[in-house]
């Protein structure tokens, strides 16, 4: 079976769960997005695409984002990042502030939002120009200048935002933040405000897909073995408190985001982005979860 009727069957035999679950409301933009929006993008490793349902719809890909922010990084520190953030999966939810306390200061992986800000405070110290950097990275990933931050999901966020000025704040306690605390805050949901549809999101995740490639996207130059562990982080920390659940359902590397979107790669083979608005209590698409277990139970290919 081809991968367009798979995605066929798969666009079908989701749709029973088409009403299950909420959009994210505690961000008010996100709420002025439909719920009932849904799209799949699937590319090869051969150069071939495949997509059905909204796939050219932009939404806001929220925490996708801290993979690139992580990749960016990662380049620009190499193995001296460890220090400032983790590699275990957290268990916990993607805000959690308790597990950052208890380990004073110290995030557990760079895929949680307390790592993420570490990350962005990173970038914001090493680069001229983080923003402008950022949003070209991801740009010259995707092959399009046609990418932009949502300016007022962002403002809309930081107005409320409370909880993850409250990670900010415990992070710049524990001296594991360097710039100034409202910056690092307008940085990061700048980053998640950045708006894609599924199609440019599984042309950036392509490149991950494949580490015995050159990774080389503006300046972001990795090393196969750099690729791995983004996969490694992605494998066990890219859904929070649902990590598990995902590689047990799923069995791919990928990152949810709670604007609705999942990209996931399947190593050697495809990358793959599904947006759907309804998340689970987890704060993950539950048609996304659920077309990508469909995905790699229809093809009898997953890592394992
Ligand atoms: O910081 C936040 O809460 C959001 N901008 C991103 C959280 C997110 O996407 C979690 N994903 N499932």
């Amino acid at each position: 079976m081809g991968y367009q009727q798979i995605l066929e069957e798969i666009y079908q035999e989701t749709q029973q769960f088409s009403h299950i679950g909420e959009p994210a409301s505690y961000i008010p933009e996100l709420t002025k997005v439909d719920p009932n929006q849904y799209g799949i993008c699937l590319k090869t490793m051969e150069g071939e695409t495949f997509h059905i349902g909204d796939s050219n719809t932009p939404f806001a890909i929220q925490s996708i984002a801290k993979v690139f922010s992580l990749a960016m990084a990662f380049h620009l520190r190499g193995e001296k990042l460890w220090k400032r953030v983790g590699v275990e999966p957290s268990g916990s939810a993607f805000n959690s502030v308790i597990q950052l306390e208890l380990e004073r200061g110290i995030p557990r992986n760079p895929l949680i939002n307390a790592g993420a800000l570490v990350v962005a405070d990173i970038l914001l110290t090493e680069l001229e120009y983080p923003e402008e950097q950022f949003l070209k990275f991801v740009q010259a990933l995707c092959h399009t200048k046609d990418i932009t931050y949502n300016e007022s999901m962002a403002v809309s966020e930081r107005e409320n935002g409370f909880l993850n000025a409250a990670i900010a704040n415990m992070l710049k306690y524990y001296g594991n933040i360097e710039n100034d605390i409202e910056r690092v805050l307008r940085f990061y949901f700048r980053q998640c405000s950045l708006t894609m549809n599924c199609e440019q999101l599984a042309t950036a995740f392509l490149p991950f897909s494949d580490h015995t490639q050159p990774f080389q996207f503006e300046e972001t130059k990795l090393t196969s073995s750099q690729v791995k562990r983004i996969n490694a982080i992605m494998q066990t920390c890219g859904f929070y408190d649902e990590a598990g659940e995902f590689s047990f359902t799923v069995g791919l590397p990928g990152k949810s985001g709670v604007g609705g979107g999942i990209a996931a790669i399947c190593p050697r083979r495809y990358s793959v982005a599904v947006w759907s608005p309804r998340l689970n209590k987890k704060g993950n698409s539950v048609m996304g979860m659920k077309a990508l277990e469909m995905l790699t139970t229809k093809t009898e290919v997953s890592i394992f």
